[in-house]
């Protein structure tokens, strides 16, 4: 290596070590170039005959302090609102749906008693508690996350509409938890729809939430089955702004700001709900599969008139900059300049909390037979006139897309009426396919002394 390849890393170094939070999962290249030279090196002078690769598979990144110390931050679970709402969005979530296997409300409640305990340990860093499911001399199950940092976990639970119908859960369901309509243009596929109980497992570390996942999943045997996982990341860009999703825009850009009361009234418990409720949300999910490829073949203009926003700096079409209100009112000759069926004309105003996350499953699903599925025309794309003619790599199966997760406290006024308008008309629609969809009642916080659910569930029964 020469000296100029040097400066070259470590400008690339420094860039990285302005993003703490990225840092311990971006190798550098040369720890990546390290890590060939010593594989390399091993098999050259053992063979690979001789039992395999040179031993120890993970190279360790160098971890500047500032990126330990953003590890090292934890975000209290406990507070009027759960965690992991009113939260500033951390890189990476999986999303958890199970169904019940209990049949009433004294048992619901020993299970969220356990899991608060569970979410308040993790959430500090700590082991999850002793479980009598674990056989005596087993290591917790976590305990791969054995040295990790809490990376700012949050675990945050909701409920399914059926876990109102219990018997025992006698205070009233809160009221406007509906199972969501039929929406035209709907792909959904069972796998990835519906549950009782929701976890949004959200943390700076993918391991941190992958062991979050497995600590929560072993609390439930004996209570629930596992129902769908999803798990995605964000794609923050180096100025540290609004993330892009997989069609390259900013996505986010006119959310209420975090910590403001525009989010407070657009997001926590009304008060005509009942008062169990106070403090708690709606969650809708909505698994979205993009279709790049199509996406690819579309000019940048014509992706820009989509969105109704500019992919470059994420500005409106009318105006200069990302924050600038975007003027439907504009005209260009005798058309809008934000086109009549744009994204964003269609959606606009219509309050919620948007904290998505992107995935990319490349073509494992489809090649185990989920959605989408690679045989279906659906996963074909159209060539634009002036293609030339060329075989195909498959490129239309990608399953790459977003996990929609708007937070709002009238589905009815916010997300439904936002998707009706959408689904009615969308230029964006040719691009996207609804696959997965459910709606919870994300329960209020809990204090030091208490646990999730106890205004829904306490005092009944002698809990
Ligand atoms: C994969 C599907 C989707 C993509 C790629 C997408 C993309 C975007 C982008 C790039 C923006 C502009 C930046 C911003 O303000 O965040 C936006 C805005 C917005 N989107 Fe979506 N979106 C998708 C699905 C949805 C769905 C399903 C809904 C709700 C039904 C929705 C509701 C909104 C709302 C409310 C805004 C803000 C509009 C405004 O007031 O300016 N989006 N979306």
């Amino acid at each position: 290596m020469n000296d100029d390849h040097d400066d070259h890393d470590d400008d690339h170094d420094r860039a990285q070590a302005d993003l703490p939070q990225r840092r311990s999962v971006t190798l550098s290249r040369r720890a990546l170039l390290g890590s060939t030279v010593a594989t390399v090196g091993a098999a050259a002078a053992g063979g690979f005959a001789a039992g395999g690769f040179a031993a120890g598979h993970l190279i360790a990144p160098r971890s500047p302090p500032e990126a330990v110390a953003a590890k090292a931050a934890v975000v209290p679970a406990s507070g009027v609102h759960q965690a992991g709402i009113d939260t500033p969005q951390q890189i990476y979530a999986t999303l958890v749906a199970v169904d019940l296997t209990v049949g009433d409300a004294a048992t619901l409640r020993n299970l969220l008693q356990d899991l608060t305990e569970t979410i308040a340990r993790i959430t500090r860093g700590e082991d999850p508690p002793p479980s009598p499911l674990f056989p005596p001399g087993a290591s917790v199950p976590t305990d791969f996350a054995t040295g990790l940092s809490p990376a700012r976990l949050t675990v945050t639970v909701g409920l399914g509409p059926r876990v109102f119908t219990l018997p025992g859960v006698e205070r009233p369901a809160p009221r406007r938890l509906r199972e969501l309509p039929a929406f035209d243009g709907d792909g959904l596929d069972a796998r990835w729809c519906d549950g009782d109980l929701l976890f949004q497992i959200c943390a700076d570390d993918p391991q941190v939430v992958s062991a979050a996942m497995r600590s929560i999943r072993a609390r439930i045997p004996g209570y629930a089955t596992l129902r769908w996982t999803q798990s995605g990341f964000l794609g923050v860009p180096a100025d540290g702004g609004t993330p892009r999703n997989m069609f390259g825009h900013k996505d986010g850009t006119s959310n209420p700001r975090l910590g403001s009361a525009e989010l407070a009234e657009t997001v926590w418990a009304l008060d005509d709900e009942p008062e169990w409720f106070a403090g708690g949300t709606y969650l809708v999910f909505r698994k979205i599969r993009m279709k790049t490829a199509d996406w690819d073949l579309t000019a940048r203009d014509e992706q820009d008139a989509v969105i109704g926003r500019r992919r470059s700096d994420g500005a409106p079409l009318t105006g200069k900059a990302e924050f600038d209100e975007p003027d439907l009112t504009a005209r260009s000759g005798a058309d809008p300049v934000i086109a009549t069926d744009a994204h964003i004309r269609r959606v606009r105003g219509i309050p919620m909390l948007r904290r998505s996350y992107t995935y990319d499953y490349g073509q494992l699903i489809a090649t185990a037979g989920g959605s989408p599925d690679p045989t279906t025309p659906e996963t074909q794309h159209e060539h634009a006139p002036g293609t030339p003619e060329h075989t195909h790599g498959g490129h239309g199966a990608i399953d790459v897309g977003l996990l929609f997760c708007a937070y709002g406290n009238d589905p009815d006024e916010q997300f439904i009426r936002a998707q009706r308008r959408s689904a009615e008309q969308d230029r964006l629609n040719r691009f996207v396919t609804h696959t997965g969809s459910a709606i919870f009642a994300v329960l209020p916080g809990f204090g030091d002394d208490g646990y999730l659910g106890d205004t829904l569930l306490r005092g009944r029964g002698g809990g």
